[in-house]
Order: C-alpha cells, then sequence, then structure tokens
C-alpha cells in the first residue's frame, strides 16, 4: 500500500516509526506534505527518506493509495475533497473539520462519487460500535466531557480569551458546556474526539460536549455517557499525552495506525 502523510507532527512520526519497523507489513510512505519548506515535515521525511511536498499536486504526483491527514482542519479544507476526487482514500485525523455541514457533505458526494473511502477513525476514544449499533435503535442523549491537565490548553485563542492562568489554575476549570455543534470548532486541536462521537452518533446539535483544565489529572481524560432504548454507556478512557504534543493522545496516534490496516482487510473484529 502507498501511503501519504499530511502533517508532520506527533502523529506522523509514529506512523513513520512504526511503518519503518515493518508493523504494518507492506505499506510504503511515498510523500509526507508540509506547508511550506519551512515545515517540521520536511525535515521528518529526511528522516525517513520519504519525498517532500509542500501542494496537492506533488502529493498526488507520488500516487499514494491512502493519505492520512494528520495536520489540521485547514488541511482537511484545503486536501480532502481534492484526494478523494481523485480516487484517494482519506484518513482524517483532524474531525472537528467535518463540524462544517458544507464541508462534511461535499467529502462524503465525493468519497460516494469515486469509490474512494472516507475514514474518520476513532481517535483518542472508544464505545463508537456500541453508539452506532444503539443509534438504530434510538438513541436520547450522548455526552462527552475532555479533561485534560492545563498544559494540553494552551496557544488556544478562545482559551486566552477567557483570562485564566493556566499555569497558576488550582482546581478544574469548565470552559465549555454546550452542544457539540458551537464547541468543537473553539478547541481545533483539542475535541476532533466530540467530532466523531457526534458523527458516529447523535449529530453535532444534539451531542454535548463538557470541556475541562484539571490540574489534578495527569492523562486526557474523556468520559462518555450514552442513553438511549438499548440501555446505558458509560465510558471512561485515561489516555497518555503524548511526549511531543501534550494535546494529542498516544491512544489517537494508534487509533489512525490500527485505521490504515482496515482500510485494504476484508476482515474485521469490531468496527
Ligand atoms: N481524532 C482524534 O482523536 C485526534 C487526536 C489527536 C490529534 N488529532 C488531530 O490530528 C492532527 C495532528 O495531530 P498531531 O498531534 O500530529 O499534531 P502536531 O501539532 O504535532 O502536528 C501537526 C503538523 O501538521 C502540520 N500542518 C498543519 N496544517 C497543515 C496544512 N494545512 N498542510 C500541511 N501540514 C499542516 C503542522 O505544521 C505540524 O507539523 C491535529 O489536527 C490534531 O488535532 C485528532
Amino acid at each position: 500500500m502507498r501511503v501519504g502523510i499530511i502533517g508532520g507532527g506527533s502523529i506522523a512520526r509514529l506512523f513513520l516509526e512504526h511503518i519503518r519497523r515493518g508493523d504494518l507489513g507492506d505499506v510504503k510512505v511515498v510523500a509526507v506534505a508540509g506547508q511550506s519548506a519551512a515545515s517540521r515535515g520536511k525535515a521528518l521525511a529526511q528522516e525517513f527518506g520519504c519525498v517532500f511536498v509542500t501542494d496537492l499536486g506533488g502529493l498526488v504526483a507520488e500516487r499514494p493509495d491512502v493519505v492520512i491527514e494528520a495536520a489540521s482542519h485547514q488541511a482537511v479544507r484545503e486536501h480532502a475533497v481534492s484526494l478523494l476526487e481523485k480516487g484517494i482514500a482519506v484518513i482524517v485525523l483532524s474531525g472537528g473539520a467535518l463540524c462544517d455541514d458544507g464541508l462534511r457533505s461535499a467529502l462524503e458526494q465525493a468519497a460516494i462519487k469515486s469509490g474512494a473511502l472516507l475514514y474518520v477513525p476513532s481517535g483518542g476514544i472508544a464505545g463508537l460500535d456500541a453508539l452506532k449499533a444503539a443509534c438504530i435503535a434510538g438513541v436520547d442523549a450522548v455526552t462527552i466531557t475532555v479533561m485534560k491537565p492545563p498544559a494540553a490548553w494552551k496557544n488556544i485563542p478562545f482559551v486566552g480569551e477567557q483570562k485564566v492562568d493556566l499555569d497558576r489554575l488550582t482546581a478544574a476549570h469548565v470552559f465549555y458546556d454546550g452542544p457539540a455543534r458551537q464547541g468543537v470548532p473553539l478547541f481545533p486541536q483539542n475535541v476532533n474526539i466530540a467530532a466523531v462521537l457526534s458523527m458516529a452518533g447523535i449529530g453535532f446539535d444534539k451531542t454535548r460536549l463538557k470541556v475541562v483544565a484539571d490540574p489534578a489529572i495527569k492523562h486526557n481524560t474523556h468520559e462518555i455517557e450514552i442513553r438511549g432504548k438499548t440501555g446505558n454507556i458509560t465510558i471512561r478512557l485515561q489516555n497518555v499525552p503524548s511526549p511531543d504534543n501534550p494535546k494529542t493522545a498516544w491512544l489517537a496516534c494508534y487509533s489512525a495506525l490500527a485505521a490504515l490496516k482496515l482500510v485494504k482487510s476484508p476482515i474485521r473484529y469490531g468496527t
């Protein structure tokens, strides 16, 4: 399988390390795409002996079967539709971008028309298989509480506006409590999981998102509550943050790897 990666950060590095070790079998990274020649992806590509590109044309020229987007909402907006239209499967990690109904619809239409796979993996959460099954019967309420240590909330404009001193926080602070529709765009690097939960479940308007900075926790902790006709589901994840990027959980990085394994597999156990 020929794979392209958009982004040169924590997830991209983990990918490249595992692929170099042969953990994913017959997979070759044909290109790493960054925004400019100054992007981190350039050094990463050099380190792993891959081609570095800065535009869609360069990426497509390397003939990937699958492109992993591990970059940003902007990267999804810029590249995902064109890739799908060209018949290239896309694994989207920055799923929060799909909170924009117009963009999501364009991606879905491109995938349907070309037959290329659009795959938004579970990322840092679990339970989407049960949620999807429960939704067929009927689900009344879904809530996700995203709690991370203060360091994970730095450099987010919406957090900055609230004038909370993250270095001196002594108790849990709720930044947001409301519909995922309004909350997801406020934290573009932190709550992509709320987007995938919304899309797999009852949608952005009905899914409730709570966003919390908590100095008492070490893990990126996510609590999911689902209530519906098939019963109630409670899930609590305590994810180890990536050492390079406290906003990103290790589990999310591995979710991307697991997604790639599934792309060409004729066998599925769970989702
Ligand atoms: N779905 C999930 O559960 C989940 C979990 C963790 C992270 N994520 C998302 O996955 C993405 C990658 O995560 P990460 O931890 O590797 O981030 P990171 O910040 O470590 O790296 C992101 C990289 O992408 C590059 N980039 C940004 N915009 C780009 C663009 N338009 N084109 C090309 N390159 C671009 C940056 O320069 C950087 O090198 C982020 O959007 C993050 O929010 C999703």
